[in-house]
């Protein structure tokens, strides 16, 4: 891609730092549709922040394992005999297989390929016909090990050595959703898709309340109608807004006690960037995990999480079906979103005011924290 893009990209970038809500531009086009801009996202971003992977209850008991990828790197997390929460490489040290697939429960990792073995804090456990090697040390054979981080039932990965913690950075939203108590919600719908857009699209749309009332009218409108959203200050590693329920729907109860009133009409919509958006409500919340698979495919865990006992079937499955409708509406619109990226005579629109489309300058101003000097340099 020619510099003069990557230019007109980090120039849109300094702006967004510096304007205000009810002068804020969105991204010329390179931003979403340049793979250049993409390989730097996976070293400055996906390679180095912290990325939501799942649920701590997927690993809750010792020997549960989840295996996932983040940028070129199989992990595995493992739930240890001592209880403690580990993430590995999940790639074996005899020729490279990838050891575990999906999710499960086992006493050792073992290689598909020719069964050597590895305990659940990663020491290699078992590697069948090779004493009379001469080098080989398997104390000296352990799978590397990266970061993980609880939070809010959500978990985090991180590729580079000895992050800084995550928690400290979020400590805003946490006070923003604790009484929520999202740790404590069940997982009871996860699924994994393939969007067609670009990873920042999907992300700005989940985090904006301006389409929820034109582009979801029948699903989402009647819930969380765009006139009931107001804008919350992001933070340096969080951005959000709250979307609140429609008064003509009869109030749901079934959330933590400790929900004030304001908080059960609420339904707080965050972004932990790069990689978590989720629906924050008193009685179920939504979540996807985001990774790009290329420019224009996003990789995206999805997931409902249930608070209470009280969630019959029928009713986890009503909330299934009005998450997929709505999901539905919003990657159709996104596939049209990348067509319209593609045309040459698409420039930068106005952004609505910050209860609308606030989030959006948010991220941009994230995103520029995170990566407008490395563009700038090109
Ligand atoms: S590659 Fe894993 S045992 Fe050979
Ligand atoms: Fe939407």
């Amino acid at each position: 891609m020619a510099t003069g893009a990557y230019r007109h990209v980090a120039e849109a970038l300094r702006q967004a730092e510096h304007a205000g809500y009810d002068e804020a531009w969105s991204m010329p086009r390179a931003y979403y549709v340049d793979p250049g801009i993409l390989a730097e996202e996976r070293e400055r971003l996906f390679g180095t922040e912290w990325i939501c992977f799942g649920r701590a209850e997927e690993v809750g008991q010792p020997g549960d394992y989840l295996a996932f990828q983040l940028c070129d790197e199989p992990l595995v997390a493992v739930r240890g005999q001592d209880g403690v929460l580990r993430l590995f490489s999940n790639v074996c040290r005899h020729r490279g297989a990838v050891l575990a697939e999906g999710k499960g429960r086992h006493n050792r990792l073992v290689c598909p390929y020719h069964h050597w073995s590895y305990d659940l804090d990663g020491k290699l456990a078992g590697a069948p016909r090779m004493e009379e090697h001469r080098s080989f040390d398997p104390a000296a054979c352990a799978l590397p090990q990266f970061a993980v981080e609880e939070w809010h039932g959500f978990l985090f990965a991180n590729l580079s050595d000895n992050p800084p913690p995550l928690s400290p950075r979020l400590q805003g939203l946490s006070e923003l959703i604790r009484n929520y108590h999202m740790e404590e919600m069940k997982l009871r719908y996860v699924a994994d898709e393939i969007w067609h857009t670009n990873w920042k699209c999907l992300i700005e749309n989940f985090m904006e309340g301006y389409h929820l009332s034109p582009l979801h009218k029948t699903t989402l409108h009647p819930v969380n109608p765009t006139r009931l959203c107001s804008h919350f200050p992001a933070g340096d590693a969080y951005f959000g807004y709250n979307a609140g329920y429609s008064p003509d729907l009869p109030r749901s109860n079934a959330g933590h006690p400790d929900l004030t009133e304001a908080e059960v009409d609420n339904c707080v919509m965050f972004a932990v960037p790069p990689g978590l958006v989720s629906g924050c409500g008193g009685d179920y919340s939504s979540f996807i995990c985001i990774q790009p698979e290329s420019i224009d495919r996003v990789r995206a865990r999805m997931g409902l999480i249930f608070y209470g006992e009280g969630w019959t079937d029928e009713a986890v499955e009503n909330a299934v079906v009005l998450f997929n409708d709505t999901m539905a509406e919003d990657k159709e619109v996104l596939i049209g979103l990348m067509r319209g990226m593609g045309s040459q005579h698409h420039q930068a629109g106005p952004l609505a005011p910050a209860a609308y489309e606030g989030p959006v300058l948010d991220f941009y101003r994230y995103y520029s924290r995170r990566m407008a000097d490395p563009l700038g340099a090109l």
